[in-house]
Formats: structure tokens, C-alpha cells, sequence
């Protein structure tokens, strides 16, 4: 059975021991985000800090700091399943006979098995009313950052036109009692959702979800299709319906067992400058302008645990549930580009960064195609460098990847600049916000009809005569 809530998933981590209680008095400004990175630079164990100087909640940190813990958080070993599955339900046959319709009910019923379901209560609504963004223990993690931030907020708004519910994790500045700066991306969703109220100088209503199952943390780090309500993608993970509970003071539903859930709006006429953050790629992100969550209630269960996560320089928790992005959207990728066979967005990158892509080649100019055609998908259009190698290379073993740029390209052919493109909000290098160049290396072997007109040389490989001499004898030489 999938987790229900974050408890749940903490007293698993307990009984395979991995997770630590801190019961010493620790600090939330600062020394809480330095434990936390040593932890999460090692892949360390989670920790539940019992108590925090002057809060009264518990705060988990590194919850899903290793590849290990991200398979126990969504229940399975190969993340893959999760864009199969998607792709599984997209995939229609025409149904031609009754036979063949029913066939098709098992897939109907699949979709109403993963949808979430609202009920009429939840352990959130435990503690309803009360509402003060100062009693949350929210970490100032660097030196040098503007104050204290909520780091795993899950940010709910609804698409004003369809309706269809986005969650994404952005930061938010926490100003006062009732008021934080809310570091939505423009690229992002949340941002957009706003966008179409900001028109209608209207404002949005917000919730913001903080401890909830892992897979609806997960949903809200997901860059899903458009289109796709990020509950029902949660359930798509978990092979499960959520479920919900309304809010009070807001048109929207929330997670009947979340730890905490704040109630507003962002409102288009109160923007204020966010920032310095120490960021995903390991430097200040610079004070920028955004827009204010507005709080007005706040539901919690008894005594809530607040959770956290700490960002800076690669490689940290957030590489984890990357790592799972990765995978599980590569079936996605397929669906748009058969020909791409495996996909890897190197942590150390920080996913933005750079990524690799390994092709089965079938005509000429083909890694371009891919390149552009990912620079045109959802949120791979922030992607700086895309890497195109043949499917003989071991995407995920940078020495493979380094032999192939080295043997098959040559710069003036195989590499592509696109000045003026969208670029990610954080990118250090960019020359201005949120637009720069990108560079695609296309390390694919050329042929006579991509202007290689030499013939091609012949890659140095063992023959099966000699490999099958020497793997028969290979004891015989007492090596090992
Ligand atoms: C710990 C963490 C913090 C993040 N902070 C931000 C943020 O402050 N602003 C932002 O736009 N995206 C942030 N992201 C990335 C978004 O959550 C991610 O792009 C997600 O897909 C939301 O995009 P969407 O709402 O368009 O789906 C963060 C991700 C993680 C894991």
C-alpha cells in the first residue's frame, strides 16, 4: 500500500533505520542547514530535529537524500514505470468489436483507480484557524540569505481557464505574520497561472502543502505535460487516488493527511524584492522582483512536523528526486522521439545545466532534430547544453561520453549555438535574466551525407576467436 502521509513515511525510515532524531536544541538559523548539508553531501540518514530554539514543531530534513530512500519513498525500483504508465493510458486502440470495447474497460477503470477522491475530513483539519507564517521553523541556510524561506512548500494553484491543478515546489521569503514572497519561475506554471489572473488585475488563490505523501512531493518537483492535474499525477505514482480535503478559505483541495497547509492568495499589485538565496547551483541567486502570498488560515495536525530540504552546490538531496525525474519521463521523451534511447541530466549539472541523449541514428542531421525538438519540450526548453551521442555510448559514464565528443565531433560541424533563447532563471552564466545561448554538441558518428567525406575508421574490437580463447582460459592465467 502507498504511504498516506509523511508520518507514515518517516516511521518506515525508522524501522529500517534511516532515519536520526536530533534532541539537542539546534538552531533554525543556520546550524540546521549546515547539519543538514553535511548529511546530504554524504547521503546521510533523514533527521527529525525534536527541538528547534523558540518553535514548537519537529522539522525533517533530508527525507529523500539517496537513490535508496527515493525507492522506498514511491515504492519501486524501476522509475521508468512512471512515464510507462502514462504513456500506457494514452495509447488507445480504435475498438472495432464489443470484444474490443471491453478490453478497454480495464483501462477506464485504471484511470479511476489513480484519480484522487474528496472527502469530508483528514487528519490536517486537526487545527484549523490560527494563521502565523512566524510559528513555522522555517531555516535561513546560508549567511548570506534575505531572511528565513519555507524550502519544500508545495505550492497549489488551479489553471484559471480549466481548471487543472498545478503543485510546484517554489521557495517563499517569509516577510511576516501574514506575508512571503513567492519565488515562482516565470516559466513555471504557478507563475503562469498567475499571469492569467495579473491580466484581470485578480488575484490567485494559493495553498501551500508542506509535508505530504512522497508522491505528491514528488508530483510537485515533476515538470508533467501540460494538461495533466499534478493529484492525478501523484496517483498515476502511487497507483493510487489521493485523497482530498477542501480548503476553507480557498476554492481549492489539499492532501487529507498533510502536515501543514497555508491558506491566501498572491496578489499582482504587492510585488517585492526577493533574494539573495543560496541556490541549486551552488551560488547567491541576486535579489529579483516577485509577487506576495497574502495569508489568511492555516489547517495542521496535532503537533505538525514542518519539512525541509537545503540547496547549494550539486551534489545535494534535490539530485535524488532529479535522478527520478530523469528516468521517469524518459518513456515521455520516447513518445515524442522514438529514436532516443536513453536520456541523463547529470546531477552535478544541476539538471538545467546539461543533458545527454543517446540516439539510434537512422538519417542524416537526426541529433539536431533531437536537440531542437527537446529545446521545444516543457521545461527541457531550459536545458543550457544538450549532448547527442549514438546508442553505443554509456550516457551515464562521463568517460564514454567525453571518448565520444573527443573521437566524433569537429567543432566548426557538429556544434550548434542558439543565441537569445529561454534560459532558467538561475543560470549564474547568462548573460541576462532568463535568456541566453544554448549549445548542442552533436557527438554523433557522421557519415558521407553529414559532410564526412573521409571514410570512416574502423573502431578497434576484439574478434569472437580471441575473446572466446581467452574467457576459456582466463582462470588458467591465475590473475585475479
Ligand atoms: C527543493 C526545490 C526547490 C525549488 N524551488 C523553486 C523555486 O523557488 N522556484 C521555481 O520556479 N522552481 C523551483 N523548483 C523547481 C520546481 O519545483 C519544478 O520546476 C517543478 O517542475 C515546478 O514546475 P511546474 O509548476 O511548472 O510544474 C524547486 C525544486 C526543488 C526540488
Amino acid at each position: 500500500m502507498p504511504f498516506e502521509s509523511i508520518r507514515e513515511y518517516i516511521d518506515r525510515l525508522e524501522d529500517i533505520g534511516q532515519l536520526r532524531h536530533v534532541k539537542s536544541k539546534v538552531s533554525s538559523d543556520l546550524e540546521i542547514g549546515e547539519i543538514l548539508r553535511r548529511l546530504v553531501y554524504k547521503q546521510g540518514p533523514s533527521v527529525l530535529f525534536e527541538n528547534v530554539d523558540n518553535y514548537k514543531m519537529k522539522v525533517l530534513g533530508n527525507a529523500f537524500g539517496s537513490i535508496k530512500r527515493m525507492e522506498i519513498a514511491l515504492e519501486m525500483k524501476r522509475f521508468e514505470e512512471i512515464g510507462e504508465r502514462i504513456v500506457g493510458l494514452t495509447r488507445m486502440e480504435i475498438p472495432t468489436s464489443m470484444i474490443d470495447k471491453i478490453k478497454m474497460l480495464p483501462k477506464l477503470s485504471e484511470i479511476t483507480e489513480y484519480a484522487p477522491k474528496t472527502v469530508n475530513k483528514g487528519t490536517v483539519m486537526e487545527n484549523i484557524g490560527k494563521a502565523n507564517l512566524l510559528d513555522l521553523p522555517a531555516l535561513r541556510s546560508w549567511p548570506n540569505d534575505a531572511g528565513r524561506f519555507i524550502t519544500f512548500g508545495l505550492v497549489l494553484t488551479k489553471h484559471p481557464e480549466n481548471n487543472v491543478r498545478n503543485l510546484g515546489v517554489y521557495r517563499m521569503q517569509i516577510i511576516d505574520e501574514k506575508k512571503a514572497i513567492m519565488h515562482w519561475q516565470i516559466h513555471k506554471r504557478g507563475a503562469q497561472h498567475y499571469l492569467m489572473k495579473k491580466e484581470k488585475n485578480e488575484k490567485i488563490e494559493v495553498g501551500v502543502i508542506i509535508g505530504a505523501d512522497p508522491a505528491t512531493i514528488f508530483a510537485a518537483v515533476a515538470p508533467v505535460p501540460e494538461g495533466l492535474d499534478k493529484y492525478l499525477f501523484a496517483g498515476i505514482v502511487r497507483k493510487k487516488g489521493l485523497r482530498l480535503v477542501k480548503c476553507n478559505t480557498i476554492d481549492l483541495e489539499v492532501p487529507a493527511d498533510a502536515e501543514i497547509v497555508l491558506e491566501g492568495y498572491v496578489d499582482p499589485n504587492d510585488i517585492r524584492i526577493e533574494g539573495p538565496f543560496g541556490d541549486h547551483t551552488g551560488y547567491y541567486t541576486p535579489p529579483e522582483p516577485y509577487p506576495t502570498f497574502h495569508l489568511n488560515s492555516i489547517m495542521h495536525r496535532d503537533d505538525p512536523i514542518y519539512h525541509t530540504t537545503v540547496v547549494g552546490k550539486p551534489i545535494v538531496e534535490d539530485a535524488y528526486i532529479g535522478k527520478v525525474i530523469e528516468r521517469s519521463f524518459l518513456p515521455l521523451i520516447q513518445m515524442f522521439h522514438p529514436e532516443v534511447i536513453d536520456f541523463a541530466m547529470p546531477a552535478a549539472g544541476w539538471f538545467q545545466g546539461l543533458a545527454i541523449v543517446s540516439i539510434k541514428k537512422i538519417y542524416a542531421g537526426q541529433a539536431k532534430k533531437v536537440m531542437l525538438g527537446l529545446w521545444g519540450l516543457g521545461q527541457l526548453s531550459l536545458t543550457k547544453i544538450i549532448i547527442v551521442v549514438d546508442h553505443d555510448i554509456n550516457i551515464h559514464d562521463m568517460n564514454d561520453v567525453i571518448w565520444a565528443i573527443t573521437t566524433r565531433v569537429d567543432a566548426r560541424r557538429d556544434i550548434i549555438i542558439i543565441d537569445n533563447a529561454p534560459t532558467d532563471t538561475l543560470d549564474p552564466a547568462s548573460p541576462l535574466l532568463n535568456l541566453g545561448s544554448k549549445l548542442g554538441i552533436d557527438a554523433t558518428q557522421k557519415w558521407k551525407e553529414e559532410g564526412y567525406e573521409r571514410e570512416p575508421q574502423e573502431l578497434s574490437v576484439v574478434d569472437n576467436v580471441t575473446k572466446e580463447l581467452v574467457d576459456r582460459r582466463w582462470k588458467e592465467y591465475n590473475l585475479e
